[in-house]
């Protein structure tokens, strides 16, 4: 008897992908709880979909009408707050992701063959993410808003030789105003958001190509059964989409809280300054980036001179690209390489301190801790190729561990 089913797979092959991808696709078994971050991103960035889609339908993108259509939004329209508090939180949320999501990569050497494009392309991403925030902050056109789009479109203008007609080209003019909304709107809702989308698609498919790293760093399709199933394996769907959704439900309620209890996250999430409106004549003693730009604002500040700073940030930026080529160990991951964990924490505690420091005020006094992190921070990067040949390694089992 025919189901409707059999009427989908005849004209779409909803059960070879259901089969390729989920029922017959062996991830390891020994996941831990940094592969949550996957898959609660996917599920954030459609959450960022639908509450930037609703917040859209109030919007209006003129230098004159845009604080207060968003006012309009947080205190005039039904669940408006709901829906702007979503979508602001959400940024926030995400980046923690993110970070978690690299952070497991540099742990257990996911970056490391055959994942250099799995890594490169998700890098990618993470840098797109960054420009899709900035132009999502100039939207509401608040003060902050104002004084961080005149901040980034300088260091534009600094770029050597196309510098000031790229600037000119971003702003759409001379300063930050309507011309400059409607094309940060365009960016940030379609050809921007449209990249990410497919990079996404990407970085999901190559994945799917080289097949998950895990904790302990070991291939496991070196060990396979007679019927040629990796014996440390375990089909995703149903094992990994079940624990997935685990991590969902915890996560939308952590989510959740945050909107109702602490929206602003006390002006870490939402600053103090995006609740007045865009003017031109009271500028900001110290604007400074949101939290998860802080540490390349921090680095960026670290020099006197603006083009080093800016060089010394494009560095800081540009040098996780290459960590498949620079880290020359045979180990992937750092459970069996002391020196290498130890050196992931460093860097690690370096990036959250150059976060705090990247928010403060921009005093002689921070100079020292500005300028040693980025010397320990793009210091990581450099020496790796050097430590990572030499360092002592544990012993690495042929089987995953628990
Ligand atoms: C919105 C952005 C991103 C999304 C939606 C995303 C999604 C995913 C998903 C669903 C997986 C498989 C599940 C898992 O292993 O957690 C994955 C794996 C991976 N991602 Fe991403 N990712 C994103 C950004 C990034 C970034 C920024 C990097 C690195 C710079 C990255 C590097 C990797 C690597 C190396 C793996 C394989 C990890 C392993 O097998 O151990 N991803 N990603």
């Amino acid at each position: 008897m025919s189901t409707f089913g059999d009427w989908i797979n005849k004209r779409f092959p909803a059960r070879e992908l259901m089969r390729e991808h989920m029922t017959e696709y062996y991830a390891p078994k020994n996941f831990n709880i940094l592969y949550y971050a996957g898959s609660l991103l996917l599920l954030m960035i459609f959450l960022q979909l639908l509450s930037g889609f609703l917040l859209m339908s109030h919007y209006v993108a003129t230098s004159q009408d845009a604080f207060n259509s968003v006012q309009g939004i947080m205190y005039d329209t039904k669940w408006g707050w709901l829906i702007r508090y979503m979508h602001v939180d959400g940024v926030s949320l995400i980046f923690i992701l993110l970070y978690a999501h690299i952070l497991r990569g540099l742990l257990y050497g996911s970056y490391r063959e055959p994942r250099e494009l799995l890594w490169i392309i998700g890098y990618v991403i993470y840098i797109m993410m960054m420009g899709e925030a900035f132009f999502g902050y100039v939207l509401p056109f608040g003060n902050l808003s104002y004084w961080a789009g005149q901040v980034i479109t300088s260091i534009v203008h600094a770029i050597p030789f196309i510098g000031p007609q790229l600037a000119t080209l971003a702003r759409g003019g001379p300063g930050i105003g309507t011309a400059t909304l409607q094309r940060f709107l365009a960016l940030h809702v379609v050809l921007w958001f449209l990249i990410i989308a497919a990079l996404i698609v990407m970085h999901v498919m190559a994945l799917h190509q080289v097949g998950s790293n895990n904790p302990d760093g070991i291939d496991i399709k070196k060990h396979k059964g007679p019927n040629g199933v990796p014996l440390d394996g375990i089909p995703f769907h149903p094992y990994y989409t079940v624990k997935d959704l685990f991590g969902v439900g915890v996560w939308l309620t952590i989510f959740a809280a945050i909107i109702l209890y602490a929206p602003t996250m006390h002006g870490i999430f939402l600053e103090k300054n995006t609740f007045f409106r865009a003017n031109p004549m009271v500028s900001l003693p110290d604007v400074t980036p949101p939290w998860y730009l802080a540490p390349y604002y921090a680095m960026l500040r670290a020099i006197p001179n603006k083009y080093l700073g800016i060089g010394v940030m494009g560095l800081a930026i540009i040098l996780p690209f290459f960590l498949p080529w620079l880290d020359r160990n045979p180990v992937r991951s750092s459970r069996y390489r002391p020196w290498y964990r130890a050196m992931i924490i460093i860097m690690g505690i370096t990036f959250l301190v150059l976060a705090w420091v990247g928010e403060q005020p921009p005093l002689p006094k921070y100079f020292l801790i500005e300028r040693l992190g980025a010397a320990i921070y793009i210091g990581f990067y450099l020496l790796l190729p050097i430590i990572s040949s030499i360092e002592p390694t544990r012993a690495v089992p042929e089987r995953v561990t628990k």
